[in-house]
């Protein structure tokens, strides 16, 4: 297989998405944090659907993480990342520097609202700020035609959304469904710190999600469903649960119960490993 090419910086990655474009080739960016897997190998294959050319960036993002998260030990593989970019057809890697993304005297921030409200906005509050700010970046540096994101991260998703919409960045913003192991666990870069026995229990997850998700969309009123979920997660070791919640599909606003698209999301811990979810609950007709 050849070595799939790699920019380190703006000018190269510029030159390289240039070189493309005056070949008439459109282009999908696949921004990713590294430590890939399944999921994020589904989002270079919708990139390749809808556009000639997929770019994906591996940047571990300082600026999304608080000092006491896990920044230092996040997992990095960048040969093996992009071992597996190539083996997908995926034609450029973009790994800059932190240097690169945020020079000395760096000091521009983004501030958010709406979609970035609650749920995870609440309990990691400088998350989607780093966020808002590395994507707005990478597009900018990018100009790509299409932006693929995967929907295990709904509200991040959502907040990239309105966020394009708010700024007129000329991208379109793709979800792509969640990727599970055959379990039902949601593929995420942070599964591998699970223990065996956290990993057999980490099922229950998404076992629950799927049941409260059916259970809501047949209209009933939210809370007692929630409730009677929450307890289920707590029996079945969730040590701690930032929230579990039923909100508008689009704006992410708190829903009482089902009666347009919603999203039912959901934050628990299984030891120190945070483990989040999410499954669309559209209303039953009838
Ligand atoms: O979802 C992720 O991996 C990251 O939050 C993203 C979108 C690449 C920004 O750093």
């Amino acid at each position: 297989m050849v070595a799939l090419p790699i920019a380190r910086s703006v000018a190269e990655l510029r030159a390289g998405v240039a070189a493309w474009r005056q070949a008439g080739a459109s282009i999908a960016l696949v921004p990713t944090m590294g430590a890939l897997h399944e999921g994020h190998l589904a989002l270079v294959r919708r990139g390749l659907e809808l556009a000639d050319r997929v770019v994906a960036s591996v940047f571990v993002n300082p600026t999304q993480f608080a000092p006491q998260e896990d920044f230092d030990r996040y997992p990095r593989d960048e040969a093996g990342d992009a071992g597996k970019l190539a083996s997908v057809g995926c034609g450029l890697l973009y790994a800059p520097t932190v240097g690169e993304m945020y020079p000395e005297g760096f000091c521009t921030a983004i501030t958010l609202g709406g979609p970035a409200e609650g749920l995870c906005g609440a309990f990691r509050p400088q998350m989607f700020g780093g966020v808002a700010l590395v994507v707005t970046k990478l597009l900018l540096q990018a100009q790509p035609d299409f932006a693929i994101f995967g929907e295990k991260d709904y509200q991040q998703l959502q907040v990239i959304r309105r966020l394009t919409r708010d700024l007129d960045i000329p991208v379109r913003v793709v979800g792509v469904p969640t990727v599970r192991e055959a379990d039902g666990l949601a593929m995420s870069s942070r599964n591998k710190y699970l223990t065996a026995e956290e990993r057999a229990d980490a099922s229950e997850l998404y076992r629950t999600l799927s049941e409260t998700a059916a259970a809501l969309a047949e209209g009933a009123p939210a809370g007692a469903i929630l409730e009677r979920a929450m307890a289920k997660l707590a029996a079945a070791r969730f040590s701690k649960i930032d929230y579990l919640e039923l909100r508008d599909a689009e704006t992410l606003l708190p829903l009482q119960r089902v009666s347009r698209p919603a999203r039912l999301l959901v934050a628990a811990w299984l030891g120190a490993v945070r483990l989040i979810d999410n499954l669309p609950v559209e209303p039953v007709l009838g």
